[in-house]
C-alpha cells in the first residue's frame, strides 16, 4: 500500500506519519517512510538523533525509477534508505540546504517515479509525509499520483477541514483511488463533534479522530519518539485508524 499523508501546515502530518509507520512496523510489516517535506524532521519522530537525521543522504533529483530509467527502487532503498530505531526504513527525498537553491520539483519527480514502480517488492507499506499545501497534487504529474490512499490530517479548525475538502476533489481528479481524513488534536468531545459535522458539511470522509496527547507534546520537547506506554491512548487511536486506511491488518 502506498499512503500519502497530507494537510494544512502544523496539523500533525509528521506526527501521524511516524505513529502509523511505527504501528505497521510493530505488526511485522516492512515499512518505508518517505520524507518529502523541504524542512524534514520525520527522522526524529522515528527515533533518529538530529545529527543522524541531518546526515541522511537525500535522494537525487529528477530520477526516472524503474524499467528503462536511471535507477531501480531496490537500488534507491539500498543506497539511500536508513533503518531507524523504530524499525521503519526512512528515505529523505527533499531538503533545502542553502538559500535560493531553486524549486524542489526535481525531488518531487523522483518520489513520483519511485511510487510508480513495484515498490511493494521493497515495502509492504510506503508512507509519504508531505509538505503542507496542495502543490503535491497540482505540480506537473502530481507527486502522489501513484498513491493508493491519501490521508488528510486535520485539526479542530474550519480551515483545516476546508483544506481537506479541496484535497478530496483534487485527489479524485488525479485518479487517486481513495481519500480519507482524520481529525487530530481533539481536546474535547466538542472537538470530535466538530470534525463529524464539518466533514459531513463539506463532503469529507472522516476515518477517525485522534486526541491531543501529552505523550506527543513530551516527545516533541525531548526531540524523540512518542513513548508507547505514555501514549497508550493515541497508539490505540492510530490502530483504529489503520482499520480504515488499510494496508496490513492490526496484529
Ligand atoms: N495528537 C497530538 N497531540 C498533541 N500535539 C500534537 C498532536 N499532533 C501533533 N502535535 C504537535 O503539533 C505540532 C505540529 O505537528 P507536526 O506533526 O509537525 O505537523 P505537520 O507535519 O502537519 O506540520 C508539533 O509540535 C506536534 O508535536
Ligand atoms: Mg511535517
Amino acid at each position: 500500500m502506498k499512503l500519502g499523508i497530507v494537510g494544512k501546515g502544523g496539523v500533525g502530518k509528521t506526527t501521524v506519519s511516524a505513529l502509523l509507520a511505527r504501528s505497521y512496523a510493530a505488526d511485522g510489516a516492512r515499512v518505508l517512510a518517505i520524507d518529502t517535506d523541504s524542512n524534514p524532521n520525520l527522522g526524529v519522530s522515528l527515533g533518529l538523533s538530529v545529527p543522524e537525521m541531518e546526515a541522511l543522504p537525500v535522494l537525487p533529483r529528477a530520477l526516472i525509477v524503474g524499467t528503462g530509467g536511471n535507477s531501480t527502487s531496490a537500488e534507491l532503498v539500498r543506497d539511500y534508505g536508513r533503518t531507524t530505531p523504530s524499525g521503519v526504513s526512512l528515505l529523505s527525498a527533499i531538503k533545502v540546504n542553502e538559500a535560493a537553491a531553486g524549486c524542489m520539483c526535481g525531488g518531487h519527480a523522483t518520489v513520483r517515479s519511485l511510487l510508480g514502480t513495484a515498490i511493494e517488492e521493497q515495502a509492504d507499506v510506503a508512507i509519504v509525509d508531505m509538505e503542507a499545501g496542495l502543490e503535491h497534487l497540482s505540480r506537473s504529474g502530481g507527486t502522489l499520483a501513484h498513491a493508493d490512499v491519501l490521508l488528510v490530517v486535520m485539526e479542530p479548525t474550519r480551515k483545516s477541514v476546508l483544506t481537506a475538502s479541496r484535497t478530496v476533489v483534487l485527489a479524485e481528479e488525479l485518479g487517486i483511488p481513495r481519500t480519507v481524513a482524520v481529525g487530530n488534536k481533539a481536546r474535547t468531545a466538542d472537538d470530535a463533534e466538530f470534525f463529524r459535522t464539518a466533514c459531513a458539511e463539506y463532503g469529507v470522509p472522516l476515518a477517525g479522530v485522534i486526541s491531543f496527547a501529552a505523550a506527543v507534546v513530551a516527545a516533541d520537547l525531548a526531540g524523540g519518539v512518542v513513548d508507547a506506554e505514555q501514549g497508550e491512548q493515541i497508539m490505540r487511536e492510530i490502530a483504529e485508524l489503520r482499520a480504515f486506511v488499510g494496508g496490513v491488518p492490526v496484529g
